[in-house]
């Protein structure tokens, strides 16, 4: 084939910067070169990597319109903690070198930021001011999809929202904030979680009009203990939920990359269920050639944002800094169900799970 070919070939419409969850996946991803290292040599040597293409994304057609798009996956190589440890203007500078790649070789038209990627520039000031790409975190669909599930198995287990108690780990957070808006509305009790008092005080007065009894806590296992809904939206790696101290019955919705509950700690209690939350399946025949830790065709909320306005053709920077707001969360909803995005069974750890009243 000519070479421009090949090169006009490689052009996509989106592109999602991806980073490695854990040691576990980064090895699975890339079987061969890393499998035998040390960690901390592997650790090292990911700060040498440059940004690269995972692989392309074939298969996603709206629903609706047909339009077929095509995507990137690009690595932006660092494991979670490093993320939390490097300084903002290493991270920075690596995250517009790998923008760059994706807009530059790949001519995409829309980039999004997933998992802790967005933490690096909140704002996206230092990104603005270097790219003239649109930017998206996903955010706000990741938020319409945590809505969607709620919803959806309230329905299954026969109880009306208004009758939950539920608690939010990561409140203050971007997510964190716009499920608590959204939350302190349909449902009786909502316990607000997160280090910093301040912020949860700030954030509780904004919701004081409400219909939910509000109670506000820096303490994990204090806030969790009623629960009969837990979401984890953190920006933390560890393990901060302590499962023991959940009620019988209590059902967690785990939104955080990587994730706040380790499966072998979620299996110490046969009594509680905790969900893979913020998956979706995209329309058409989605193949994303690269795994990235869930089953085929399946993908994360925040990938799924950028794919829906790529399918719009709405290259604008969507959830960036103030854009994720309830308005923006009912817009992009109604454009992912209009193309054809749908919520997946309820899944723990990959595998499918049957809800019950
Ligand atoms: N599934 C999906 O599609 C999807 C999409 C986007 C993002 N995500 C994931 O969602 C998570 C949240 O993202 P975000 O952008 O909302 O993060 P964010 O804005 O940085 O918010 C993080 C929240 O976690 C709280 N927090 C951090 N450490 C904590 C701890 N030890 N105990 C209690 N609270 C703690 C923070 O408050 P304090 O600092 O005051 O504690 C803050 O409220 C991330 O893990 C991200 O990867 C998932």
């Amino acid at each position: 084939m000519p070479r421009e070919d090949k090169m006009k070939r490689e052009e996509v419409d989106f592109a999602c910067v991806i980073h490695p969850l854990n040691l576990q996946l980064l090895s699975e991803a890339f079987e061969d070169g890393l499998k035998r290292k040390r960690d901390s040599i592997v650790k090292r040597i990911l700060h040498w990597v440059p940004p690269f293409k995972c692989s392309i994304i074939t298969g996603i057609y709206s629903k609706d319109t047909n339009k077929k798009i095509k995507g990137a996956l690009i690595s932006y190589i660092l494991l979670p903690e490093q993320i939390l440890s490097s300084s903002q203007a290493y991270l920075v500078n690596k995250l517009i070198k790998t923008v760059k790649f994706a807009q530059e070789k790949l001519k995409a038209k829309i980039i999004g930021l997933e998992a802790y990627l967005p933490q690096i520039d909140k704002r996206g000031m230092y990104l603005r001011k270097a790219l003239n790409v649109p930017i998206t975190t996903g955010r706000n669909y990741s938020v319409a999809i945590v809505k969607k599930s709620i919803i959806k198995i309230a329905e299954k287990i026969g109880r009306d929202l208004s009758s939950l108690k539920i608690a939010i780990v990561g409140a203050t957070g971007s997510i964190g904030k716009i499920c608590s808006k959204i939350f302190s509305k349909r449902v009786g009790y909502l316990y607000l979680i997160a280090r910093n008092e301040q912020r949860l005080k700030n954030l509780a007065q904004t919701l004081k009009k409400d219909l939910a009894e509000i109670v506000i806590t820096t303490n994990v296992s204090e806030g969790i203990k009623e629960a009969d809904i837990v979401i984890t939206t953190t920006n933390t790696p560890y393990e901060i939920v302590d499962v023991s101290f959940l009620k019988p019955g209590a059902i967690v919705f785990d939104v955080s990359l990587p994730r706040n509950i380790s499966q072998k700690c979620a299996e110490s209690r046969k009594d509680i269920l905790v969900i893979d939350a913020g998956i979706v399946r995209p329309p058409g025949n989605p193949d994303f050639h690269f795994y990235f830790g869930l089953p085929p065709g399946l993908c994360y909320a925040c990938m799924a944002e950028t794919m829906i306005l790529a399918l719009e053709e709405r290259y604008e920077s969507y959830s960036m800094g103030a854009n994720v707001s309830e308005k923006r969360v009912e817009e992009i909803e109604k454009l992912g169900d209009k193309h054809g995005f749908e919520l997946i069974e309820f899944m723990s750890y990959g595998r499918q799970v049957e809800i019950r009243k």
